[in-house]
C-alpha cells in the first residue's frame, strides 16, 4: 500500500470477511482506489467474494452504488421537453422486448433513453441485435443522443465509457472470479449505471427461471426489492416486474431473427408472450413517469394501430439504419424434431440460449464477432400439441460445423408428456415490486 492511502485494502477485506459492516469512508475509498489502480485485482476479488458470502446491509449497498456513480460522469436530460423513463432487463433468452418497447413508449409521449449492451454468454445483447440492420450504428455522442430523444423520443445506443467506470472494471473481474451472482453487487452494478444515466423513472424487468441470473423467485424478489430501494432513495421512481424466463421469450433467439420478430410485434402481430410483456412493461413505464399527457393512453392501442411502428422506423433511420432493408439470414439450417406424440410441457430457456450462442449468435469473449443470421427459431412453445416428427426448432448458422455442439446443448431441453396436465398456463408476470 502507498503510504498516502488512508486505508489498507487488507483491513477492508478482513472487515467483510469477518461479517462486519464497511464504513462509508472505507467504501468510498475502496471503489475510488480500485478504479485508479491503487487496489489490486486480487484484493478486489477477495472483497467481492467476501461480499458474496456475507452480504451487505441496505445502507452499505446504497453507499457502494453512490461510490460507483461518483467514479464517472452523470448525464442530464433535464433540457428535454418530455419526461424520461427507462427499462432495464436482467437478461434472458430471446429477450428482444427493448426493440418494440422503446418506440412504443415514445409513441405514447415519453422520452426513452435505452443505453444497452452487447451479449456475453448465453444471453443476447440488444446492440448485437440492432446491428443486424444494415447501416445501423450503436455509438452516439451525448449531443446526438439528446437531439434524437427530443426529435424521435427513443434512442437505443451504447453506453459511453464515462458512465460508472468502476462498474466496468469490477464487472469484468466478477465475471472471472465466480462473484457475478452476489445480489448487492448485481444491484449496485445495474443501478449505478441507471442512476448515472439520469432517467427520472425506471422499470426493472427481473427475469426468473433457467435462462436468467436468478433461478428462483425468492432471490429474484430480493434483487428486485434491493434495486427498487436504491432507485427510490436516489430520487428515481422505480418499480420492478418479476417475469418468466423458464422458456425463451417469443419464437426466436438470435440477432436478425429477433429483429424480424420485433418488427412483427410492431406491425400488430407477433407471439402472444412478447406482446403481453411489451404491453405490461409499457403500462408500468407510463405509470412510473406520471406524466399528465399520457393519462388514458393504452399502449396496446399504439402497438395495434402502427403508431409505435412509425417511431421505430424513425429511430432506426436516425441512427443510420434502413428499417425496410432485407435482414441477413444464415447460410445453413438444420431442424430438431419431436420424438413423441403429446403435449410440449418444457422447452428450457438456458439450453436454447446456449444453442443459439454456439451457433454463432453470441460471443464467448468480448472481442468475438457475432453472426447476424445465427440462432434458434422455435416452431412450438410449451402447451402446444405435437406429433412425432414435427419440426420443433430450426437451427441457423453460417458455419455448419457448429450444429453438433448446438444439438448437444439441446439434449434434454424438450419434454413431451402424453397429457396436458402440467402444461404451462401462467402469464408472463409473476409479481410487481414497488417501493415500501
Ligand atoms: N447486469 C449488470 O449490469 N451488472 C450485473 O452485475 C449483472 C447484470
Amino acid at each position: 500500500m502507498s503510504t498516502s492511502e488512508p486505508f489498507d485494502a487488507v483491513d477492508v477485506i478482513r472487515t467483510k470477511r469477518d461479517q462486519g459492516r464497511l464504513s462509508d469512508e472505507q467504501i468510498d475509498w475502496v471503489i475510488d482506489a480500485y478504479t485508479r489502480g491503487a487496489v489490486a485485482d486480487e484484493q478486489m476479488s477477495a472483497l467481492a467474494m467476501a461480499i458474496l458470502l456475507n452480504g451487505m446491509e441496505r445502507s452499505e449497498i446504497a453507499r457502494w452504488t453512490a461510490a460507483m456513480i461518483a467514479s464517472g460522469e452523470r448525464m442530464d436530460f433535464s433540457s428535454l421537453s418530455r419526461p424520461t423513463v427507462d427499462k432495464h432487463s436482467t437478461g434472458g433468452v430471446g429477450d428482444k422486448i427493448t426493440l418494440p418497447l422503446a418506440p412504443l413508449v415514445a409513441a405514447c409521449g415519453l422520452a426513452v433513453p435505452q443505453l444497452s449492451g452487447r451479449g456475453l454468454g448465453h444471453t443476447g445483447g440488444t446492440l448485437d441485435k440492432l446491428e443486424s440492420i444494415p447501416g445501423w450504428r450503436a455509438a452516439l455522442s451525448n449531443e446526438e443522443m439528446l437531439a434524437q430523444l427530443e426529435d424521435v423520443g427513443a434512442v437505443i445506443c451504447q453506453a459511453g465509457s464515462g458512465l460508472a467506470p468502476a462498474d466496468r472494471k469490477l464487472y469484468a473481474l466478477r465475471d472471472v472470479t465466480g462473484t457475478v451472482e452476489a445480489i448487492p453487487l448485481i444491484a449496485s452494478s445495474i443501478m449505478s449505471k441507471k442512476i448515472a444515466e439520469g432517467t427520472s423513472a425506471l422499470v426493472l424487468d427481473v427475469k426468473v427461471g433457467s435462462g436468467a441470473f436468478m433461478k428462483d423467485l425468492d432471490r429474484a424478489r430480493e434483487l428486485a426489492q434491493t434495486m427498487v430501494a436504491l432507485g427510490t432513495d436516489a430520487g428515481v421512481r422505480t418499480t420492478a416486474l418479476l417475469t418468466d424466463m423458464s422458456t425463451p421469450l417469443g419464437l426466436t433467439a438470435g440477432n436478425a431473427l429477433e429483429v424480424r420478430e420485433s418488427v412483427e410485434v410492431l406491425a400488430g402481430g407477433g407471439p402472444a408472450d412478447v406482446v403481453e410483456l411489451t404491453v405490461a412493461l409499457a403500462r408500468e413505464m407510463l405509470d412510473a413517469a406520471r406524466h399528465p399527457g399520457t393519462a388514458g393512453i393504452d399502449p396496446a392501442d399504439l402497438l395495434a394501430d402502427g403508431r409505435a411502428m412509425d417511431v421505430w422506423k424513425r429511430m432506426i433511420r436516425a441512427q443510420g439504419g434502413d428499417p425496410d432493408a432485407t435482414l441477413p439470414t444464415a447460410a445453413h439450417t438444420e431442424t430438431v424434431r419431436a420424438e413423441a406424440d403429446g403435449v410440449l410441457t418444457e422447452l428450457d430457456a438456458l439450453a436454447v440460449g446456449v444453442a443459439a450462442w454456439r451457433l454463432g449468435a453470441g460471443r464467448a469473449r468480448k472481442e468475438d464477432v457475432v453472426q447476424a443470421g445465427a440462432g434458434v427459431e422455435l416452431h412450438a412453445k410449451p402447451g402446444a400439441t405435437v406429433r412425432t416428427g414435427d419440426v420443433l426448432m430450426t437451427l441457423h448458422t453460417d458455419t455448419p460445423d457448429r450444429f453438433a455442439r448446438a444439438k448437444d446443448a439441446l439434449a434434454g431441453a424438450v419434454r413431451i408428456d402424453p397429457v396436458a396436465a402440467s402444461a404451462r398456463t401462467s402469464t408472463m408476470v409473476f409479481e410487481r415490486i414497488a417501493a415500501d
